[in-house]
């Protein structure tokens, strides 16, 4: 009989790895467990970070089409597909091989193949058994299909899909304008293709700030995305020249076709957790199969679970933060994370940022606030760099000044968005920010005013 090990991860993305890592750190005797070949998870293998490759080459790609001459740089511009898509692989082999390497520096034992709970302490895969005191469940999520629409990979793609396309389509439709449908659609209108986007609710990007859910529609009709609101789609067949959509108005009636050559379908994702042996060993999941946590124990003890295939955002460093907090508390540390801090960002041009409440979450809360707002048309770097769309958003209390939210559309929001999530996470005021110099001319300088403006002393608008 081998060795009990302390915890046994199923699954190698960032919930799981980083649990492992962390355990690992902490001397304890670990093991992760993965079914792919490659470490990374859908993060490193087929999500964050496949897809932010192929939006940088587009976006640099789209940049030299229409944005050099005006800067007096004269250069011919030509797409090669195969080698961008090189690129991409080359940087998801490197980031999968660093996992292992991570593993092997801190002691984790990586086990390739797909594990089954037997018992609390029990894992088997593929007929081998391994003993454990923890279990931790890091199994992830996968596409949530729509009824009737068949997948394939090739006309009809999830986001796995639609980051090996081996030509640019002519027409792409997009059903869900969520976080995927705008990243993926954007890398192939950038590419060349006719983007048309359907979407069930009134409005694209459910969840963020109201303002920011305007400001980006604006932004990405002027790119020549079209938006069919409040529609859903009832069918999807193959023709002979392509693929027909049929929808019809959220609300019934007004059937309306498209016809186009590729399908995304992006309507969100589902816990995985199948073959795992849940039903067996009584982990309870809800109703659409997320397994249900208490502090991330799940109700048999000595079963955690953490990341997608748990409650809250599906976001890598909320699973990442999720892995580390419990390899910390197994090793009798305080392990935690601040769910009120989270912050997320959509890789588009421009990009879109947030963290903490929205305005229409705080009206409902009845929760007294100010805002400040400052547009990156004031701000100096934004115009040198001709990146001058968007804004910055900050709510603040409006008797303690605590930050309780920002919201921002621009260039290079998704790293300016840090900066706020650690004045929050320090329970910082708004006038904290708006006293701390900022370099001069960046565009974080906009996050200062909007703080300014809060208190209505913004200086440069
Ligand atoms: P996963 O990364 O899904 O990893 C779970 C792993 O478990 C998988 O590798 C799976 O093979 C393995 N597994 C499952 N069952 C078993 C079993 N029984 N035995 C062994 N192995 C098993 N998030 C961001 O924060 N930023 C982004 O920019 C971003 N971009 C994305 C782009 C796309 C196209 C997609 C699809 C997702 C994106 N996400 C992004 C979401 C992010 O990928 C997930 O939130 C994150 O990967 C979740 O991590 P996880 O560890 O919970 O699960
Ligand atoms: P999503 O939840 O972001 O968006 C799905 C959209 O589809 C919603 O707007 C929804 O109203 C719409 N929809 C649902 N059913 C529909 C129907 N029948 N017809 C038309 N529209 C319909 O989900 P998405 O984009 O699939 O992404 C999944 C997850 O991946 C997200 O939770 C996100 O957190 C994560 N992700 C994160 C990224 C990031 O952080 N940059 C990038 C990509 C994915």
């Amino acid at each position: 009989m081998s060795e009990t090990y302390d915890i046994l991860v199923i699954g190698g993305g960032p919930g799981g790895y980083n649990c492992a890592i962390r355990a690992g750190q902490l001397g304890l005797k670990v093991a992760c467990i993965e079914g792919r070949k490659t470490l990374g998870g859908t993060c490193l293998n087929v999500g964050c970070i496949p897809s932010k490759a192929l939006l940088h080459a587009s976006e640099m790609y789209e940049t030299a089409q229409n944005d050099f001459a005006g800067m007096g740089i004269k250069a011919t511009v030509e797409l090669d597909l195969k080698t961008m898509m090189g690129a991409k692989e080359q940087t998801v082999d490197g980031l999968t091989q660093g996992i292992a390497f991570l593993f092997k520096k801190n002691k984790v034992e990586h086990i390739n193949g797909f594990g089954k709970i037997v018992d609390a302490n029990t894992v088997e895969i593929d007929g081998k058994t391994l003993k454990t005191k923890n279990i931790v469940i890091a199994t992830g999520s996968e596409v949530a299909t729509l009824p009737g629409v068949d997948i394939d990979e090739k006309q009809i793609v999830s986001s796995t899909g639609a980051l090996e396309l081996s030509k640019v389509p002519s027409k792409m439709l997009v059903i869900g304008a969520g976080v995927i449908g705008l990243e993926l659609g954007s890398v192939w209108r950038r590419l060349g293709a006719e983007l048309t986007v359907v979407e069930y609710l009134d409005h694209i990007l459910p969840g963020m700030d109201g303002e920011v859910q305007k400001q980006a529609t604006r932004i990405f009709k002027k790119q020549k995305v079209k938006f069919e609101l409040g529609r859903k789609v009832t069918g999807v067949t193959k023709s002979k020249s392509g693929v027909i959509v049929t929808t019809e108005a959220a609300a019934g009636g007004k059937p309306k076709e498209f016809e186009t050559d590729i399908v995304l379908v992006c309507i969100g994702r589902r816990p995985y957790t199948d073959g795992l042996g849940l039903e067996t060993v009584g982990v309870t999941t809800d109703q659409r199969g997320f397994v249900e946590t208490d502090h991330f124990k799940t109700n048999v003890a000595g079963i955690w679970a953490v990341g997608d295939c748990t409650h809250g955002p599906m976001l890598a460093h909320k699973a990442e933060d999720e892995g580390v907090a419990v390899a910390e508390l197994i090793a009798g540390k305080a392990g935690h994370v601040n769910y009120d801090v989270i912050p997320g960002v959509v890789y588009t041009k421009p990009e879109i940022a947030c963290v903490g409440k929205t305005t229409e979450q705080l009206k409902e809360a009845g929760i007294p606030f100010k805002v400040g707002k400052f547009p990156f048309a004031a701000n100096s770097r934004a115009r040198a760099n001709h990146e001058t769309d968007g804004f910055v958003k900050i709510l603040a209390h409006a008797e303690t000044d605590e930050i309780l939210g920002a919201h921002m559309i621009g260039a290079g929001v998704g790293e300016m968005i840090g900066e706020v999530a650690l004045a929050m996470e320090f329970r910082a005021a708004s006038e904290d920010i708006a006293r701390t110099c900022h370099a001069h001319p960046t565009c974080s300088e906009a996050v200062r005013q909007a703080c300014m403006d809060v208190e209505k002393w913004a200086m440069q608008m």
